[in-house]
């Protein structure tokens, strides 16, 4: 029965923490908030980056109004007064005289109004990851550079209009400005526009090409030009024979040729097969010099058909740390 009746003073000074933890406790708020502090300016200054331009206002309001609920002064109140309150704490654990202040009366409010801040602090970060969340999708549908990667298709049907000749110049000048190893530069363009000789090339190619691969002429019966399918401009690209890198070079120019193309609105197929014209009877006519190499042509033109982009295999990436 007495143990019982003892029961809730023990209780009661147990639960009271010393000052000395009640000081560690107010120092660790002051870093608290000092730290929300910083984040909130980051946020405020995240809303005005330029990332955030295509955020819809609503979107915005959602994490306006949750920043407007914690503003920096309410932060600056609160630091205020637990800074107060931390000086007064350590006074305390100095004089040892703990009747002046009612320090547990104050540090509980304290603790009450840290405990809510916070919790507010978790709503507006929550906000902030879902608005993250949206830039991050609209980046990816609103960069041009990206888009365009994803647009490209290689077709192999086109429309019979001729490129503008402008066009074709912007496409190439973008092609050099591919990088190449050692910055040598050596890949040259030779464009062919002459629809007559594009066909016979592409016959001529196509027989190589059924030699060297299983490449069936047969099932190209009823396309026109097996190799150029038909395209109103072929571009050979090639690289100097002693060139090392020459396929990377080359296929950097490339892909810069083709994204330029799709980007003004031209569709293009890469044509590995054309650097079978070297073995061709015809290959003379072009006068490349004996030095270079072709490595592949480009086709391009205004598409006549939408392919569907090929499924990509999965598991191509390995991060090795
Ligand atoms: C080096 C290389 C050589 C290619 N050669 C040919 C070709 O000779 N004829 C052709 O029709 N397509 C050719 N292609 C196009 C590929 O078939 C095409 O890129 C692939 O099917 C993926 O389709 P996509 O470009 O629409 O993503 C070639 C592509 C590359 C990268």
């Amino acid at each position: 029965m007495e143990m019982e009746l003892l029961k809730p003073a023990i209780k009661k000074n147990l639960l009271e923490e010393s000052i000395d933890h009640l000081h560690q406790q107010s120092l660790n708020w002051q870093n608290q908030i000092a730290f929300w502090k910083d984040e909130n300016r980051f946020f405020n200054d995240l809303l005005s980056n330029k990332l955030f331009h295509n955020v819809t206002p609503l979107d915005k309001k959602i994490i306006k109004d949750t920043l407007n609920n914690i503003s920096l002064n309410d932060l600056e109140k609160l630091q205020k007064e637990v800074t107060a309150h931390e000086k007064a704490l350590h006074t305390l654990l100095l004089n040892k005289n703990k009747n002046v202040y009612n320090y547990r009366h104050v540090h509980k409010e304290l603790d009450h109004k840290f405990n809510e801040l916070e919790k507010r602090i978790k709503d507006l970060k929550t906000a902030v990851f879902e608005l993250v969340k949206i830039v991050n999708a609209n980046f990816f549908d609103s960069n041009e550079t990206i888009h365009t990667i994803y647009e490209r298709r290689s077709v192999r049907k086109f429309k019979n209009y001729p490129i503008d000749k402008l066009h074709i110049q912007q496409i190439l000048r973008a092609g050099a400005m591919a990088p190449s190893a050692m910055n040598s530069q050596l890949c040259k363009f030779y464009v062919l526009t002459n629809s007559e000789k594009i066909k016979n090339y592409s016959e001529e190619i196509a027989k190589v090409a059924a030699n060297i691969h299983q490449f069936s002429l047969k099932d190209k019966l009823n396309n026109t030009d097996p190799i150029f399918h038909d395209a109103p401009v072929v571009i050979f690209i090639t690289s100097q024979k002693f060139n090392e890198w020459a396929a990377v070079d080359v296929g950097c120019c490339a892909q810069n040729i083709m994204l330029t193309a799709k980007s003004l609105g031209y569709d293009s197929c890469p044509i590995g097969l054309a650097k079978y014209i070297e073995n061709t009877t015809i290959y003379d006519q072009l006068n490349i010099p004996k030095e270079e190499k072709v490595e592949i042509a480009i086709v391009m033109g205004y598409g006549d058909e939408k392919p569907i982009a090929q499924e990509r295999k999965k598991n191509y990436i390995t991060y090795l740390n």
